[in-house]
């Protein structure tokens, strides 16, 4: 289920994407390459993100790979560097790095978990805006695509540092874009529900073990988990001029599940 591009809407469009060596990055990083744009695949391990440029090499796309850390102020600067003395430019940045952390029961969370949480989904989202924001206000244009989660709008009971890390990216959407007003700057967020994905496979291993896969779309509208390709497809949606009038959004891309009461029904 990896929906492809019918037209080519980022054409010599200069693309940072953060974690991109596996997931929704290497997803999306191929994705802006298959549409035509020049993509710095960024990450921490060398060899996951020259795997994702190897493999946009070998459909034809121009890509490059940089170890970075994305919750390191200095690392994110380096990758703007980078991305200019690359391809000349920068016009997408996709903020996708982030970190689950551990599925505790709140009473016994730590405020090094919740330190752990806030530096890679928050901080790490924070330098993204200002480093990419920096560099696309003195341009007058540019998108940046933050990568938030289903879980911000809905309680879940095991990672509540990660739901409010990620409701405290949606808040830097909204706040990034009015901060943008008049500099051409556009801002949004993409939120997944679950998607198959290195992060998830335990949830997807433990619910396979037990023979329950099929529930894992139970409470899904459209009564499946998702797949890093379907992600991508909206990344490349707010990257692109189709959404030169979106701004300060966040796109929930999650089959449904947030739209809805548990169980499909008022719970009474
Ligand atoms: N998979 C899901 O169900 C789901 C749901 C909601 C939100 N998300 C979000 O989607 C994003 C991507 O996750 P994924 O599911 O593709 O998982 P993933 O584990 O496959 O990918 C995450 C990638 O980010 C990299 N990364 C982590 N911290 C980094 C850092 N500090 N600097 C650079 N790279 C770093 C990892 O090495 C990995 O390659 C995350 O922000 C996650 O919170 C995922």
């Amino acid at each position: 289920m990896t929906p492809m591009p019918a037209t080519k809407r980022l054409v010599g469009r200069r693309c940072i994407v953060t974690g991109g060596g596996s997931g929704i990055g290497r997803a999306s990083a191929e994705r802006f390459a298959a549409e035509g744009g020049l993509v710095l695949v960024a990450g921490r391990s060398a060899d996951n993100i020259e795997e994702t440029v190897g493999r946009i090499r070998a459909a034809g796309g121009q890509a490059t790979a940089m170890v970075a850390d994305a919750t390191d102020e200095a690392a994110v600067r380096a990758m703007v560097s980078r991305c200019m003395s690359e391809f000349g430019g920068l016009e997408v940045f996709l903020a996708n790095a982030g970190h689950p952390g551990t599925n505790t029961p709140l009473l016994e969370q730590t405020v090094e978990e919740w330190d752990e949480v806030w530096r890679f989904n928050v901080i790490s989202s924070f330098l993204a805006v200002k480093h990419a924001g920096a560099h696309m206000v003195a341009q007058g244009a540019g998108s940046i695509i933050l990568v938030s989660s289903a879980g911000s709008l809905r309680a879940n009971a095991g990672t509540i540092h990660y739901s409010a890390s990620k409701a405290a990216v949606n808040s830097l959407v909204m706040g990034a874009a009015n901060a943008f007003t008049g500099q051409g700057v556009r801002i949004n967020a993409v939120l997944p529900g679950l998607v198959e994905t290195k992060m998830t496979r335990p949830v997807f291993e433990y619910a396979k073990q037990r023979g329950k896969l099929d529930r894992l779309g139970h409470m899904v509208p459209l009564q499946r988990a998702g797949q890093p390709g379907e992600i991508a497809a909206m990344a490349a949606f707010l990257a692109s001029d189709d959404a030169s009038f979106v701004t300060g959004q966040l796109y929930a891309v999650d089959g449904g599940v947030s739209s809805t009461y548990p169980h499909g029904r008022i719970p009474v």
